[in-house]
């Protein structure tokens, strides 16, 4: 079990990726569970399979490629996550957050982090897509701060402000690109859990009071070091179900990737009018 990564192995996984493509993107997207596929538009991709690059954890969830997928989109250079590494898999925090030290080292500037998620709000319906605006850090909460360990002080300070982890002129820029799609946005707080189960009705009720508008098993940890590191951060949670408050209805995986193909398309337009934007 890796607690954490020295800048040395940092940047060498940097140097690796930067051995297998000419691109220096400045814009890096994170797909979530089921929406892998938006990876097929990228444009003359460089193709870097995770296991290919050293230390990097490999995604073992069905839904989740795992490579790197380093191409244009709407023009631009765009370093593509397809497949993430979540927390529940057994990697340590260290781990799940390498690919955003990674971004760092290679002077990605912007992130955009996508996820599969439960609708908490009682108004979200599956195959919604939320902009999320604010995040309830309940790993951290529970003592899974990616951020602990020896600081990188030259990547970010020891006590990074989190007053802004959604960066506001992006969710401006998204909220625009949806009124022109004609897209209904939805808006909120998403809470990131550990997983692997689901939430029971009582963590379902308890989250609602929270403040939750969705919830899911990721992204947080990401936000935080991105933020760490000074990256801007927009983020999408395409809503895959409704929470089950009352213990009425069965959540499953099946039902995630399923949805994961209406939202897909959604997700395209965002993030092409976002990068038009950019
Ligand atoms: N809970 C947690 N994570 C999820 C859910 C959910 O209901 N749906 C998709 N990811």
């Amino acid at each position: 079990m890796t607690a954490h990564f020295t800048l040395q192995q940092i940047d060498d996984v940097a140097k690796a990726v930067q051995a297998r493509t000419s691109r220096r993107p400045r814009v890096s997207i994170i797909l979530g569970s089921g929406l892998n596929d938006l990876a097929g538009s990228v444009q003359n991709p460089d193709l870097i399979p995770f296991g290919d690059l050293p230390n990097f954890p490999v995604s073992t969830v069905f839904g989740h490629s795992g490579r790197l997928v380093i191409g244009e989109l709407e023009g631009r250079s765009v370093f593509v996550m397809q497949g993430r590494i979540h927390f529940y898999e057994g990697y340590t925090m260290a781990q799940v957050t390498l690919p955003i030290r990674v971004m760092q080292r290679l002077g990605i500037e912007t992130l955009i982090v996508t996820n599969a998620a439960g609708g908490v709000n009682p108004d979200f319906l599956p195959g919604d897509v939320m902009l999320i605006t604010d995040n309830l850090n309940l790993m951290g909460m529970t003592g899974h701060n990616p951020l602990m360990g020896p600081n990188y002080d030259e990547i970010g300070p020891r006590f990074p402000d989190m007053s802004q982890p959604y960066d506001r002129a992006l969710n401006d820029i998204a909220r625009n690109v949806a009124k022109k799609e004609k897209l209904i946005l939805r808006e909120g707080t998403y809470a990131g859990l550990s997983g692997p189960s689901f939430e029971g009705p009582a963590d379902l009720r308890f989250l609602r009071l929270a403040g939750a508008d969705s919830v899911g098993m990721s992204t947080v940890p990401e936000v935080l070091v991105a933020r760490h590191g000074g990256m801007r951060v927009l983020g999408f949670s395409g809503i895959s179900n409704k929470a089950n408050l009352d213990g009425s209805t069965v959540t499953t995986h099946e039902e995630v990737i399923e949805a994961g193909k209406i939202i897909t398309p959604k997700m395209e337009t965002l993030i092409r009018g976002v990068l038009r934007q950019l």
